[in-house]
Order: structure tokens, then sequence, then C-alpha cells
């Protein structure tokens, strides 16, 4: 029972976590085309802030926790499927703390990627979250 209400709290903070994936690099592309020290740039700038302080941060956090709870008390950490989806997720992870770089970067006026390449970079998370996803729930081996 208590099983399920932690899977249950793990997966909605997954997508929490996920949706505020997928919505910072949108944040950044319409960042990106506001002039910089304009008063349109400082309201995206605070957006991402919050953006990252009361979704993202919190959601990775609490994934985190609640997964490697389920991970130790499941006694996953001997299985193929899992050392994939970690290595999976310690991957989400970095992109997330590379995202929280790019905002303070902005902040600053840099603009380091193309609207372009930011579009593209949203297709990570995708193609990661369907790879755990796959893992978790075929346990292909
Ligand atoms: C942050 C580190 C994470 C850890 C340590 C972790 C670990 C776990 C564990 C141990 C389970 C229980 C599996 C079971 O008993 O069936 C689980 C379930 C699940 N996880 Fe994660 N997880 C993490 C992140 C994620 C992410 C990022 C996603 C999706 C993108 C995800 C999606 C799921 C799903 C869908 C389930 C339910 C599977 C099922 O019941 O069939 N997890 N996770």
């Amino acid at each position: 029972m208590t099983y399920l209400w932690l899977k249950a709290g793990h997966i909605i903070f997954v997508i929490f976590w996920m949706a505020g994936l997928f919505m910072l690099p949108r944040y950044f592309v319409y960042h990106q085309e506001a002039p910089e020290g304009s008063p349109e740039n400082a309201v995206w700038t605070d957006r991402e802030g919050k953006l990252l302080k009361i979704i993202l941060w919190p959601s990775l956090v609490i994934t985190w926790t609640l997964g490697l709870i389920l991970g130790w008390t499941q006694g996953y950490f001997g299985q193929g499927w899992f050392h994939v989806k970690l290595a999976l997720v310690l991957g989400l992870s970095a992109y997330h703390v590379w995202l929280a770089g790019y905002h303070k970067a902005l902040a600053r006026g840099e603009r380091r990627l193309s609207g372009k390449r930011l579009r593209l970079l949203n297709e990570v998370p995708g193609i990661a979250a369907a790879v755990i996803v796959t893992m978790v729930v075929v346990r292909p081996f």
C-alpha cells in the first residue's frame, strides 16, 4: 500500500518536472527575442526564475527522493533496466542544471544559442522520457 502511494507521488512529480523541462527552453526562445535591458527582458527573467524555483527544483528533488526509496525498497539496484533508467535520469538532471545556468546567462544579457538550436534541444527530454518509461514498464533486461 505504501509502495503504491510512493509510486503515485513519484509519477505526479515526474509529470511536473517534465512539464517544466519542456517549458523552460520555450521561455528562453521568447526571452531571447526581447532586446537586452528592456522591461520585457526583465519579465522573462522573472518568469523563468519562478518556474525554476516553484516547479523545477522541488520536482527534481521529490522525484529523485521517491524514486530512490522505491528502488531501494524493491531491490532494483542490481537490475539492468534500472541502471539504464538511472543513467538517463542523471542525464536529465544534468540538462536541468544546464538550463538553470542558461537562465542566469540570459539574465546577464548573454545569448549563447540560436532559437532554432533551443527548439532542437527541446527534443532531448522527450526522447529520454520515452526510453525511461519503456525501461520501467517493459523492463527489457
Ligand atoms: C529521478 C530519478 C528516478 C528514480 C530513482 C526512479 C525510480 C523509479 C522506481 C524505483 C520506480 C518503481 C518501479 C516499479 O516498482 O514498478 C519508478 C516508477 C516509475 N518511474 Fe521513475 N525514477 C526516476 C525518475 C523518473 C523519470 C524522470 C520518469 C519519466 C520520465 C520516471 C517514470 C516512471 C514511471 C512511469 C514509473 C511507473 C512504472 C510502473 O509502475 O509500471 N521516473 N521509478
